[in-house]
């Protein structure tokens, strides 16, 4: 039995909320320390372990436009070898950079051949499932490779095209097709789409598309998604992940990185402009993360774009976080090639940044970019109020280039609140240098990233209580507790783990005057085709599962407050209580949900005996709370795609004697608990 099924079976018994030698913690509901700002608990997205292509982007075809490098990545043939100039790719790269190949199909009577297409590590179809294809394709011209490829709507003699049939297949054959008639009597690119509905389910499927000659035709694209895509946009989302993170309720979404943001070189860096518009105009490149860990060597990992940033910016509005994009800054990774653009060449890059918040927010009637995002579909700006300025940079080099970055947008766009790297560790040297500066060009939000041990997180659950209340505001950009070390592939998405972090985040909530943003990293990991360990949330192609950290997350999330009360030991008039941060090995935090009228009170037990507590409120408080519990029966506990729900929260409401609520905190648990006061 799954052990939060045996958990709320255990609360069901009324057993747990017994008051026997209890530790007090008292919480004055009417001293106000902070206000939690509404984007405390965000999300970082980054392509990243299959995290857009083959994951949140619904594409299930690989490689739809044979504009790898290796042109039939991702594609084979049946038979396996094809007569010569059946297939040929045409590489235009010199006409067309953003789109450069395509395949011409070229048979003769009798000929039947095969492109097989298997997806991101094997397609998944459910049965009963509608998918919705699409073929790009024009006329080839009837002649050889030197007709026809400046293309343009030019009449030419009738040629005739294949006859073509699409087939989802399984292990067991097809189990659906569809006839797609691929006419047209001109050299004008067109897209003609088709269904198919499974007749079965797949975890391993495939995509045969199937030519029958005599016939030539000229293929720029070929893609298959779910009709089931999030908020039923053609060509989207994929809803089990979208809704995900809708679940969180983030208060923003970090976007495009990461390391994607800064790249391999200067010239790899991610340029938000080329993923916009068409998709055959969103010129593809190599993830960074195809070849950067030796051993989780992902050759076939390229980023489409096809999630994009006008598809990233409707996402941030869909979930109702705040938009927070981080741009490259002209320096490349720091750790790799250690690009610098020389600072008498940055307006290109000064420009981006510029030209996006125009995008996000320019008028739709007077602005370039306005319209440009009006055209699109999105006529309303996106309200952006946050921009990055480089991720994970630092030295002078860095900060010599924020100069540039900050007056510039400021001068245009004094509203921008700019995110300023503090490097890759506050615990190396470098940080020092770069926070100081920061903090002399008093810049509006620092962005500090940890991926350390669980102890790490239990012991600086205290970490900001030391900042400075009057300096800049933090965003604890990237973090995650790791039960081996970083860029161990052996950590662990565990409950020890997850407490560990929320341990920490009740000293980020605590600290809500100076700590206005954290998000964990990574969000998104593929089972078979991750890079970087622990990640909050696991697919495969057809099923996904939420971590503890997730729920951590969630928590934390949903119940986020609006002002932070004290929360100390001992009982009220007691003298001397302290934050509760680790005695007995519990961690917590409180705060007010004002409109609700509601008092939060966050407890983390990281011991492995269970722990009585009562809290104590100054006031009155309602007669029932609910109380939510995250809990295990071992630290090691974890989730899977087989077992999605060992460890995830379970809610009751319990009854309230007076100013008390009496609490039985299980071993290795985080326990939420609401309750109306006055
Ligand atoms: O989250 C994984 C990576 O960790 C990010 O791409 C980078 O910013 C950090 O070093």
């Amino acid at each position: 039995m799954p052990y939060n099924k045996l958990f709320a079976a255990f609360l069901g018994l009324g057993l747990c909320f017994c008051a026997q030698a209890q530790d007090v913690y008292t919480v004055n509901t009417r001293q106000i320390k902070a206000t939690i700002s509404p984007t405390l608990w965000g999300l970082f997205f980054e392509d990243i372990n299959r995290g857009a292509d083959g994951g949140l982007y619904a594409e299930m075809v690989e490689n739809t436009s044979f504009d790898f490098p290796k042109p039939f990545m991702g594609w084979s043939t049946q038979p396996a070898r094809v007569r010569t100039g059946m297939f040929m790719v045409i590489n235009q790269s010199q006409a067309n950079m953003a789109d450069p190949k395509f395949l011409r199909v070229n048979l003769i009577s009798g000929d039947k051949v095969g492109l097989i297409n298997e997806g991101f590590g094997g397609m998944g179809f459910v049965k009963g499932g509608k998918y919705e294809g699409m073929i790009r394709y024009r006329n080839a011209s009837g002649g050889g490779v030197g007709n026809g490829l400046a293309g343009g709507g030019m009449l030419l003699p009738e040629v005739a095209a294949p006859s073509v049939v699409v087939q989802l297949v399984n292990a067991k054959g097809s189990v659906g097709e569809a006839m797609v008639n691929l006419a047209g009597s001109d050299t004008a690119w067109r897209e003609v789409t088709f269904s198919i509905t499974a007749t079965d389910t797949a975890s391993l499927g495939k995509l045969l598309v199937g030519f029958k000659g005599p016939g030539q035709i000229d293929i720029d694209r070929i893609s298959l998604f779910p009709s089931d895509t999030w908020k039923g946009r053609p060509r989207g989302l994929r809803v089990d992940l979208a809704q995900k993170l809708a679940d969180l309720h983030p208060g923003f979404l970090r976007f495009p990185g990461g390391c994607i943001v800064e790249g391999k070189d200067i010239s790899h860096r991610y340029q938000w402009k080329k993923t916009i518009g068409p998709l055959e105009n969103r010129q593809l490149i190599m993830s960074i993360w195809n070849d950067d860990v030796p051993l989780r060597q992902t050759p076939d990992y390229f980023e489409s774009f096809g999630l994009g940033f006008y598809e990233y910016f409707q996402l941030c509005e869909d979930i109702g976080a705040a938009p927070l994009p981080i741009l490259n800054c002209g320096l490349s990774c720091q750790f790799d090639a250690a690009e610098v653009v020389p600072i008498d060449q940055l307006d290109p890059y000064v420009k981006d940044a510029l030209d996006l918040i125009e995008f996000a927010n320019g008028d739709a009637t007077t602005t370039m970019w306005g319209a440009k995002r009006a055209a699109l579909g999105h006529p309303a700006p996106f309200n952006m109020k946050f921009l990055g300025v480089g991720n994970e940079n630092w030295g002078p080099q860095y900060a010599e280039r924020l100069d540039v970055f900050s007056k510039a947008i400021k001068q245009r766009y004094p509203y921008m609140q700019l995110i300023c790297s503090s490097g890759y560790t506050p615990q190396k040297q470098e940080f020092q240098y770069i926070d100081s500066v920061l903090r002399s060009r008093h810049v509006d939000i620092i962005d500090e990233h940890f991926y350390n041990p669980a102890e790490w997180f239990l012991q600086n659950a205290t970490r900001y209580d030391k900042y400075d209340r009057q300096g800049p505001k933090i965003f604890v950009g990237e973090y995650a507790a790791q039960s081996d070390r970083i860029g161990s592939l052996k950590n662990e998405n565990n409950l020890r783990m997850a407490l560990a972090e929320a341990a920490f985040m009740t000293g980020l909530e605590r600290n809500a005057d100076v700590v206005t943003m954290a998000s964990y990293a990574p969000l998104f990991a593929h089972v078979s085709g991750w890079q970087w360990t622990p990640d909050l949330i696991w697919f495969d192609n057809t099923r996904s599962y939420a971590t503890p950290n997730y729920y951590v997350q969630q928590l934390f999330s949903v119940n986020k407050g609006t002002a932070v009360v004290p929360m100390l030991t001992g009982a009220v008039g007691g003298a001397g209580g302290i934050p509760v941060t680790g005695q007995d090995s519990c961690w917590g935090t409180a705060c007010l949900d004002q409109p609700k009228g509601e008092l939060i009170v966050k407890l983390v037990n990281m011991s492995d005996k269970a722990k009585s507590r009562v809290v104590m409120s100054d006031g009155k408080l309602g007669r029932t709370a609910a109380v939510t519990v995250l809990a295990g029966n071992a630290p090691g506990a974890m989730n899977s795609l087989e077992h999605p729900e060992v460890l995830a929260p379970v809610t009751k409401q319990v009854d309230v004697k007076g100013k008390e609520v009496r609490l039985e905190l299980p071993a290795y648990s985080c326990v939420v608990v609401r309750v109306k006061v006055g």
